[in-house]
Order: structure tokens, then C-alpha cells, then sequence
């Protein structure tokens, strides 16, 4: 029978586009999932979206929409995302799904009937965006310890989990269990902050809203969103449904792969949960890092939104997700800027592993029409410069395998790309080029080809968890058929595996070099683009609030464009009572003699934004999409400064 491995990533709230930073662990996990695929094991990955509680209700009323058809329009855009990055998870599972709904509410009452949850008055703090609840003495200057935002103050009736009665068997289990949580840090973090201190009762039910799942003996009060969400691990097993087969095949999980910010939840409250329910403990839970821009964590709300799709664009699939993988240690935060994922790729991808196969190739085509001499291997005699490469393969296979067994996908690649450099000295070492030049040595030539095509073959397999489209793109160079078994995992043990005559043949060019100035130039002009439309997008308004628009008459006095944009230009604009600069992208539709001196209707109270470094102070209204878009202008005849009512 083959061994089981169940592995799962946090479910995401639907707030707002995904960014890099929840790429990260979604491409880890999915690694993850590929090299134990890969490996023979029946592979089990979950992923999802946590849709209810307090933040989402909020962030649907702001934009007009029921909670559910907010929700949907953000789960299909994320699915599409996945589907992009090559994501292969099994299940994607949504708590707003009514197999899940159910299984939570049976857990609950379940927990009820046990006697671990009971009636009581919470007071204290709340986080809506982490959805955490805080007491005074956790919060730091009076703000979330977790995301540094407001927290309000709350005051309600509520049901409770018993977590302090499983205090001493989470701090046995922990002590027992050292390889539970990873890395250490977070250990000793969650052993001195939380077991340590004494673990309080966690309030588990809401009543001031309504979006989430009621619960079923008391329906004013709603499920505490993560147990809501933590339950997703097991609900989309089937637990406590008629059909419990995936369930007893899987669970526990081998590992469950969470942000640092979310350790506590998964490594306290849910293993309190679970035995509760009388059930396994996961195998592991591994708290990774962030994804950093300028030291700070990428986050929407906290204006260093980053696209993955753009990343996708300009490079592609395969070198986002090495990046995310080579970059970042798992465990320790990594930095993310264009500046450095261009070098990254160009020095990794380009430079080392695309020579070493575009070297290689073209060698092989130069001096033995691409035929691979498997003759010459066997024949001659290794000199030591072989000997070295073939015992370096197979010590890279076996520490790729020793790290990727204790799913740290990260160190095995740090493996890899030493095989590459290596692979590069071994080309450096031998010069086919001198060794070309004589008739004798020609059987030599042809050996050190064969073993570096080889060592690319194996690299490749290697590869294939980490990259969807490259390796495949390798072995087609090398002339390997798709369904070969030397493509199979167990064929990187044993080196020497392409047949005698194979004939490869250079094709595209499979690491082309990101040019910076092409990406940044495309990434500045999706970014004004984005941001001139973030200002013009507003939610539905009553009059009352429609009448706080203050829309006054305006002549532009001085149009300049912005350098490097090639959509806006920099107005000022008398609105009578003071001149103003505004900043408008209207460069497409309008030459500089078109606008100066003509008479526009502006926002004059609208906040300020800023524009590529430049202050914009209101806003010019116009119509139009695309191709076309006109000012809304006014008669001459009116003055500067009047109101528009
Ligand atoms: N819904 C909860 C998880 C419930 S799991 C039962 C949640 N959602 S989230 O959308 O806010 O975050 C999902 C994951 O994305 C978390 O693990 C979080 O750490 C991760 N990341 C969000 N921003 C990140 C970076 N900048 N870098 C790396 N990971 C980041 O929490």
C-alpha cells in the first residue's frame, strides 16, 4: 500500500487580491505536494477560503454586496491565481461549503454535549482584521500585538472553549513532541507566551453580527470564525459525515504549513480542539516567515501590494515560483523586490542553470550532431574530474531527498543549484572546446558531454516539483520522450541512464534574462494605471453622503508631464479659492495645448493622493473608458471657484 501524505496551507480570507506573500506558502505546500507525488506517496493537499466572520460581513457591506456574492467574486479570481501558479491542491475547500458548515456544527454541539463549552459573558478585545481576541494585558500600546492595528472593545454574551483544561496536556504533548512545531523559534515562543502563562478559556461564539455559521442550539450566536476555520482541516475529509473514508485514510495531516502570525492558532487552539474530539494530533505544523518589502510584511492594507501575476508576466510561472523557494529560508522572513527578483532569476536561472543547459546542448550539436555517446561513457575510464561530478550527483540526491522528506523543499534546493554550479566548473574543467580540437580525443569529448547531459537529465527530475513547464522543456532538448521512465524519480539514483544515441537538439531558449528596465517600465505604468483607477473607484453612496462632495468649477493654468509615465500629467488648477495640482491620466487623450486654459469640473475635498512622488490635490471629472475619455467641461461664462450643486 502506498504511504499516505495529507498536507494543507491556511485557509485565505477573501478581502482583497492575493498578493505575493499568500503565494508563498500556497507554492511551498504545493512543492511539497509534488515531490511526495513524486516519490510514490498518495498525496493528499487542501487549500481554501475562510469566507465568514466580522472583517468579511464589513468589507461586503462596504462595497454593496451580500457577504456571499463578495466572497465569490474574490474565491473565483483566486482559483484563477492557483490555476496560474500551477497549484495541484486535491481539494479547495470553502467554509462557506454546506458539507463544512454541517461538520462544524456537529463539532460544536459535540463539544457542548462533552461539557468543554459553556455560557458566560466575554469582555475584552477584539482584532476584526486578525479576527483575535486579546486581553489588556496582550495588547501592545493599546493596539492588535499581532497586526499593530486598532482593536475594539467588546462586551457580550458568549460561549467558551475549555482550553485551560487541556493546559497540561499541551505542555506534555509539546514536550513530547519537539518535531510538532517548527522551527524552534516558534516553539520556544509558543511555549513562553502561551503555555507557560497559562492558557485562558477562548471565547468561541459571536453575537453582534450575523455572517458565519449559527450555532445550533442557540442561533443568535455565531461559530468564532477560527473554529470555523480550523475545523476546514477535517471537514474536507468528511469527519462526521456518513462517508468518513478520506477522513480515517488521511488524517492527521503530516503537516499543516501556516503563516508565523497564525502559529498560535494551530499550534495551541487547534490541538486543544482535537483533543477535545478525542482525535490525532497532526504530525507537524511549521510556522514560516514573510515575504518583506523594505522590512516591512507585504500586506494590501499596508500599501506595498504585489501582483504576482505581473511577476508571472514579465518572467513566468517556473522563476516566480524558484524565487519564492531560493530566496526565502523557510521558517526566517525573505525580501521581495523587483530589484532582487531580477538579479535572482538572471544570475540563477539565466546565468548558471540556462548556460549549463544551452552550453551543454550546443556542445553536443557542434562537435557530434547532438548525439549522446552513452559508447564512451562505458568505455573510457572515469578521470577524477568525473569521478568527483557522479559521487557530488549522488550525494545531491540523497541530501535532496533527506530534506524534502522533512519538508524542507527549501534546503533542497539550495542542493540543486550547488549541482549546477558544479556541473558549470566541470564544463570549465574539461574545455571540450581544446578537447574538440584533436581526433584522439574525441571519445573523451563525447564522455564529458554524455555525463553532463546526464547530470542535466537528473537535475531536471529533480526540478520538477519546484517548476510546471521547464523540465519538461529540458528533456524535450535532450531528446528524451515524455513518458521515458529515466523521467521517473527513482531513475535520479542511478547516473548514466540516457540511452546510447539519444540525440538532443537546442530549441528556444528556456531561461531567457528578465531585461530590469523593460520590467520596471511595464510594472510603473500597470502601477499608475492601477492607482489612478483605485482613486476613481468609489462605493455605492447615500445623498447625505453624496452631498459631502464639495465639485467646484476649475481652469488648468499649467500642464507638465510626470517623467516616466506615459499616462499622467502633473495640472495646476485654479479652483478659485487657492491653485491646486492635481494629477490626472489623461496623457493619452489630451495634448498639453488641449488642456491649457480650459475650463473642468473638479473634487476639491477629496484627500489627497500621490501619484509617482507627486501630490495630487483632487480630482478632474471625465467620462469615457479605453480609447476614449473626455473632460466634462463647463461654459466659460462661469466662474472659477463656483460651487456645482
Ligand atoms: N484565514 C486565516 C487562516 C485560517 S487557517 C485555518 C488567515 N488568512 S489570511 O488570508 O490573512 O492569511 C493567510 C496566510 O497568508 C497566512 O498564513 C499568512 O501568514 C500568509 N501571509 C499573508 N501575508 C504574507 C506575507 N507577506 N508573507 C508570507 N505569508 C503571508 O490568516
Amino acid at each position: 500500500m502506498k504511504e499516505k501524505f495529507y498536507i494543507t496551507t491556511p485557509i485565505y480570507y477573501p478581502s482583497g487580491n492575493l498578493h505575493v506573500g499568500h503565494c508563498y506558502c500556497t507554492v511551498v505546500a504545493d512543492v511539497i505536494a509534488r515531490y511526495n507525488r513524486l516519490s510514490g506517496k498518495d498525496v493528499f493537499f487542501l487549500t481554501g477560503t475562510d469566507e465568514h466572520g466580522q472583517k468579511i460581513e464589513g468589507k461586503a457591506q462596504e462595497s454593496g454586496l451580500t457577504p456571499k456574492e463578495y466572497v465569490d467574486n474574490i474565491v473565483a479570481n483566486s482559483k484563477l491565481l492557483w490555476k496560474d501558479l500551477g497549484i495541484s491542491y486535491d481539494k479547495f475547500i470553502r467554509t462557506t461549503d454546506e458539507e463544512h458548515k454541517e461538520c462544524v456544527r456537529k463539532i460544536f454541539q459535540k463539544l457542548y454535549d462533552k461539557g468543554d463549552i459553556y455560557k458566560s459573558e466575554y469582555e475584552g478585545w477584539y482584532c476584526t482584521p486578525c479576527e483575535s481576541f486579546f486581553t489588556e494585558s496582550q495588547l501592545v500600546d493599546s493596539k492588535c500585538p499581532d497586526c499593530g492595528r486598532e482593536v475594539e472593545k467588546l462586551k457580550e454574551e458568549s460561549y467558551f472553549f475549555k482550553l485551560s483544561k487541556y493546559q497540561d496536556r499541551l505542555k506534555k504533548f509539546f514536550e513530547d513532541n519537539p518535531e510538532f512545531l517548527e522551527p524552534e523559534s516558534r516553539r520556544n515562543e509558543m511555549f513562553s507566551s502561551f503555555i507557560n502563562q497559562g492558557l485562558d478559556d477562548l471565547s468561541v461564539s459571536r453575537t453582534t453580527f450575523k455572517w458565519g455559521i449559527e450555532v445550533p442550539f442557540d442561533t443568535k450566536h455565531i461559530v468564532y470564525v477560527w473554529i470555523d476555520a480550523l475545523s476546514n482541516y477535517i471537514s474536507a475529509l468528511g469527519y462526521l459525515t456518513e462517508d468518513e473514508s478520506l477522513f480515517n485514510k488521511f488524517w492527521p495531516a503530516n503537516i499543516h504549513l501556516v503563516g508565523k502570525e497564525i502559529t498560535r492558532f494551530h499550534s495551541i487552539i487547534w490541538p486543544a480542539l482535537l483533543m477535545a474530539l478525542e482525535l490525532p494530533m497532526p504530525k507537524k505544523v511549521f510556522g514560516h516567515g514573510w515575504l518583506l518589502v523594505d522590512n516591512t510584511k507585504i500586506s494590501k492594507s499596508r500599501g506595498n501590494y504585489k501582483d504576482p501575476r505581473e511577476y508571472i508576466q514579465y518572467s513566468s510561472v517556473d522563476a516566480l515560483r524558484y524565487y519564492l523557494l531560493k530566496e526565502v529560508r523557510l521558517g526566517q522572513d525573505g525580501n521581495f523586490s523587483e530589484e532582487l527578483y531580477i538579479k535572482k532569476i538572471n544570475s540563477d536561472l539565466a546565468n548558471d542553470l540556462g548556460n549549463l543547459i544551452s552550453r551543454t546542448i550546443a556542445m553536443a550539436e557542434k562537435y557530434n550532431n547532438g548525439v549522446l555517446d552513452k559508447e564512451s561513457y562505458k568505455n573510457l575510464v572515469h578521470e577524477q574530474s568525473d569521478k568527483d561530478l557522479i559521487d557530488m550527483v549522488s550525494n545531491v540526491v540523497i541530501n535532496y531527498e533527506k530534506h524534502m522528506e522533512q519538508s524542507r523543499p527549501d534546503l533542497a534546493l539550495e542542493v540543486i543549484m550547488k549541482c549546477v554550479s558544479f556541473s558549470n566548473k566541470y564544463i570549465d574543467l574539461n574545455e571540450p572546446w581544446i578537447l574538440a580540437k584533436s581526433e584522439d580525443k574525441k571519445q573523451r569529448l563525447n564522455k564529458v558531454l554524455y555525463i553532463l547531459a546526464e547530470n542535466i537529465r537528473i537535475i531536471s527530475v529533480l526540478l520538477k516539483p519546484y517548476m510546471i513547464n521547464i523540465p519538461g522543456k529540458i528533456f524535450e532538448q535532450l531528446g528524451i520522450k515524455d513518458n521515458s521512465e529515466i523521467l521517473e524519480y527513482s531513475s535520479v539514483k542511478t547516473f548514466g541512464q540516457i540511452p546510447n544515441n539519444t540525440v538532443c537538439k537546442k530549441t528556444e531558449n528556456i531561461f531567457p534574462r528578465i531585461d530590469i528596465e523593460v520590467m520596471l517600465n511595464e510594472r510603473n505604468k500597470s502601477e499608475d494605471v492601477k492607482k489612478v483607477e483605485e482613486v476613481v473607484k468609489k462605493p455605492n453612496v447615500s445623498i447625505d453622503e453624496f452631498d459631502k462632495i464639495e465639485l467646484r468649477v476649475g481652469q488648468i493654468l499649467q500642464v507638465e508631464r510626470i517623467e516616466k509615465s506615459d499616462k499622467l500629467y502633473k495640472l495646476l488648477v485654479d479652483i478659485g479659492i487657492e491653485k491646486r495640482v492635481i494629477v490626472s491620466g489623461i496623457v493619452p487623450y489630451y495634448t498639453e495645448s488641449e488642456l491649457l486654459g480650459r475650463k473642468i469640473v473638479v473634487i476639491s475635498n477629496l484627500n489627497p493622493v500621490k501619484l509617482r512622488g507627486v501630490e495630487s490635490q483632487g480630482m478632474l471629472l471625465a467620462g469615457g473608458e479605453k480609447d476614449v475619455v473626455k473632460l466634462l467641461s463647463i461654459d466659460d461664462c462661469i466662474e472659477n471657484g463656483t460651487l456645482i450643486h
